[in-house]
């Protein structure tokens, strides 16, 4: 019995040296030490032997045992080793390979130049106010001295939504929602979209953008008007910018006036972007017209006001030397990069 206890541990021991992986393993602790198995079956056999062989064997077979097992977890242990080794260098990183760079979107150049232009007004103390851009006839005609029939209606090619409901085609009915709401000193702009039912072309688009401004409070003059509007155009396209004003009409303001820059480009010599002429139109403004001050429920007799709406998008197109509109709304990443 000594004998075959020493063949199984030879046994034993050369197959788990030989096994590479854990089933085997498995295979081979039932094959032995299962309920069934060789040496479990020897130590069953046990009571057949005389009393003084019994504890010698038993000891031996104990000692087999022993040594079975723990070379069985001896080489579950050295595979489980290799395993983590062999996945440690899969997942190796090679932390000299350069890194893959997350890209930033940048702001729209509408948008920068926006910032820009809001910026230099809330430094002369202004708020900025916003309205709808579906808005009532009443706010975008009616209230600012446009009632229906006028001819002005016609040079503001409208979606009308139904007869009652359009889309903006400016920012100023923004003028009589701050007005009904908000009691003088007034003095805001209000950037926004706005649509006109033009047909798209380099220098059309149905959407573009306005920024309206209203100032209203005692002793507002047309003084007022044209220092804030020539430090706004001097801040904005630099100290050397000269302004004039132009006598012009619009139904909410009068006197109306439109105000150009000198040229950016040629500084008012003349050149392909001011189409030889060395000024750039850029907004219109004037005196808000008192009827227009009474749809926003303030006494023309006690305050009076001045407004001024420019479009944002020949602005920015001015400063970037841009001569298509269509490029602002395209979207084309190889435009947008660019800013
Ligand atoms: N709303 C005018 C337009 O869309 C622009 C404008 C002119 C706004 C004179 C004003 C203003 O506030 O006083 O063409």
């Amino acid at each position: 019995m000594r004998d075959k206890l020493v063949i199984i541990q030879k046994e034993v021991l050369e197959s788990i040296d030989k096994a590479n992986d854990s089933s085997s393993l498995e295979d081979i602790r039932v094959k032995y030490l299962g309920k069934k198995g060789q040496l479990t079956q020897i130590l069953r056999g046990m009571g057949k032997l005389s009393p003084e062989e019994r504890p010698v064997v038993g000891q031996l077979a104990n000692k087999v045992r022993q040594t079975i097992e723990s070379a069985l977890a001896e080489k579950v242990k050295e595979m489980e080793e290799r395993a983590l080794a062999i996945r440690l260098k899969e997942e190796t990183i090679d932390v000299t390979l350069p890194g893959k760079k997350p890209s930033l979107g940048k702001l729209h150049p509408l948008t920068i130049v926006l910032n820009q232009i809001t910026e230099i007004f809330l430094g002369m103390g202004f708020d900025v106010a916003e309205g709808p851009e579906v808005e009532l006839d009443y706010y975008n005609f009616e209230a600012l001295n446009i009632p229906k029939n006028h001819p002005a209606r016609d040079t503001q090619d409208t979606f009308y939504i139904n007869e009652n409901i359009l889309l903006r085609t400016h920012t100023s009915p923004t003028q009589i929602r701050t007005m009904e709401i908000q009691k003088p000193p007034i003095k805001i702009i209000v950037p926004g979209r706005v649509y006109r039912s033009d047909a798209v072309d380099a220098t059309h688009s149905p959407i573009f953008h306005q920024i309206e401004g209203l100032v209203v409070d005692k002793n507002i003059t047309m003084g007022d008007l044209k220092g804030v509007l020539d430090i706004f155009a001097k801040k904005m396209f630099g100290p050397k910018t000269r302004t004039r004003f132009r006598p012009h009409y619009f139904p909410f303001t009068e006197p109306s006036a439109e105000m150009d820059v000198s040229c950016v480009t040629c500084e008012g010599k003349g050149c392909r972007i001011c189409s030889d002429t060395g000024w750039i139109e850029i907004l219109g403004a004037g005196m808000v017209h008192p009827k227009v001050l009474e749809y926003g429920n303030i006494d023309p007799n006690e305050y009076t006001g001045f407004a001024f709406g420019m479009g944002l998008d020949r602005i920015v197109n001015q400063i970037y030397g841009i001569d298509d509109i269509r490029l602002l709304y395209e979207n084309d990443i190889r435009f947008l990069r660019q800013f």
